[in-house]
């Protein structure tokens, strides 16, 4: 038996949800370039669950349902006034998400139906939970879901209370719709051995959260706006880079298992920085985020990921870095739940085997004698 370290190459499930061929990424055969284009996240979300495009009347159905699934368990509310007010947001997250688990009675059936359910209510409420949690630590009471706003919408709505701009609605619209699924990325693939258990959706969701959070996955967008911030203006940028690359450090923001020429969800983002910064009149981080490209891609040949111009994006719509992870979760919640559904119509256990390289054949020794 012999490892391949990080699986790399290997094939461990099928999967009719999304696919990565010859660098395009589709999301049930639909080519992600077009539903970045054309695509609501609520019909990218209902395409993913069902395997087509919603009618009119089943788009509509499912907003409604988002409506009214959107609000949580004043329970869970309470618990969020118990975090730590500095606490990290992904893990703000992932303990909320678990206590949602508590207070749904139908939290332990996994039946086709009732986790199709969940996943929609989940949808509705993870939006609402960071919402709430975001305003707790900053000592404002949470703002409830108003119904009739998009998923987008509302959760502007909810981290500020106020009527949110239609510029910034789509912008956040349709980041959701890139960052929805992605094959067997490393949150999905552990939502899936979560569920591949018998275990439900919310152990699912809860692992892939604790998944996405780390830098190398989904923390990434933070870790990259970190370091724009670090750097500061455009004249320290070639140093700063130059420094990090001889040092041999990662550069947040680029590089990919799959992807070797290139991420097709990044220039869409690259392109919403750049027409967002000229919207506000302020293109440093654009410019910044161009020439941090042009070092990184000339010296390494390593192109952005999904996560670096997404970090110029959410700051130049006055999000805070640290709500950046959370909002990616809220778009791949759609992609989890997806696949945990297809998991469990389709169940074997995920059990796959180690490559043993430690010692054989050590005798026990008395602890007297060691
Ligand atoms: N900066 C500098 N060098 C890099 C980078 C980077 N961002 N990414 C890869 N490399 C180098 C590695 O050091 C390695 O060089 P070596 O062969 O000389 O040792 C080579 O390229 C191959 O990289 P690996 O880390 O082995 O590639 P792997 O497929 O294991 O990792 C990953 C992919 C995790 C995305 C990696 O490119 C990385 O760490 N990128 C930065 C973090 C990041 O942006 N993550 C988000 C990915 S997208 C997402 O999950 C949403």
């Amino acid at each position: 038996m012999t490892a391949t370290k990080g699986l790399e190459g290997i094939v461990a499930a099928t999967s009719s949800i999304s696919s990565i061929e010859d660098g395009v990424l589709a999301y049930r055969g639909i080519n992600i370039d077009d539903l970045a284009e054309h695509a609501s996240f609520e019909e990218v979300a209902y395409l993913l669950w069902y395997g087509a495009l919603p009618t009119q009347s089943e788009l509509d159905h499912l907003q409604q349902l988002f409506s009214e699934y959107a609000t949580i368990p004043s329970e869970v509310i309470d618990q969020l006034r118990l975090y730590p007010k500095d606490t990290n947001t992904m893990a703000a997250l992932r303990t909320g998400v678990s206590a949602l688990a508590l207070y749904d009675e139908t939290a332990e059936d996994i039946s086709h139906e009732s986790t199709q359910d969940k996943a929609i209510k989940l949808q509705a409420q993870l939006p609402t939970l960071i919402a709430a949690f975001d305003r707790i630590r900053k000592g404002l009471e949470p703002v409830a879901p108003r119904k009739g706003l998009s998923l987008a919408a509302n959760f502007l709505y909810m981290i500020s209370g106020e009527e949110p701009d239609p510029v910034a609605v789509k912008a956040l619209d349709q980041a959701l719709v890139l960052h929805a699924d992605h094959e067997l990325n490393a949150s999905t693939f552990s939502a899936r051995v979560t569920v591949a258990t018998l275990s439900d959706i919310y152990s699912g969701v809860t692992s892939a959260i604790g998944t996405l959070k780390g830098p190398l996955h989904g923390g990434a967008n933070e870790a990259v706006m970190k370091m724009l911030s670090e750097i500061g203006t455009l004249d320290k940028t070639e140093d700063y880079i130059q420094q990090k690359l001889d040092n041999k450090d990662k550069i947040m923001g680029f590089g990919h298992r799959v992807y070797k020429n290139g991420d097709p969800r990044a220039k869409h983002l690259q392109h919403m920085s750049n027409q967002l910064s000229e919207l506000k009149g302020n293109s440093t981080l654009y410019d910044m985020s161009v020439k941090i490209e042009s070092i990184v891609t000339g010296q390494k040949g390593l192109k952005p990921n999904v996560d670096f111009y997404s970090a110029s994006v959410y700051t130049l719509l006055g999000i805070e870095r640290d709500l950046f992870t959370p909002i990616f979760a809220i778009s791949r919640l759609s992609g989890w739940s997806a696949h945990i559904i297809e998991q469990l119509d389709n169940n074997r256990i995920i059990r796959p085997r180690a490559e043993y390289t430690g010692l054989y054949n050590q005798k026990y020794i008395p602890i007297e004698q060691r």
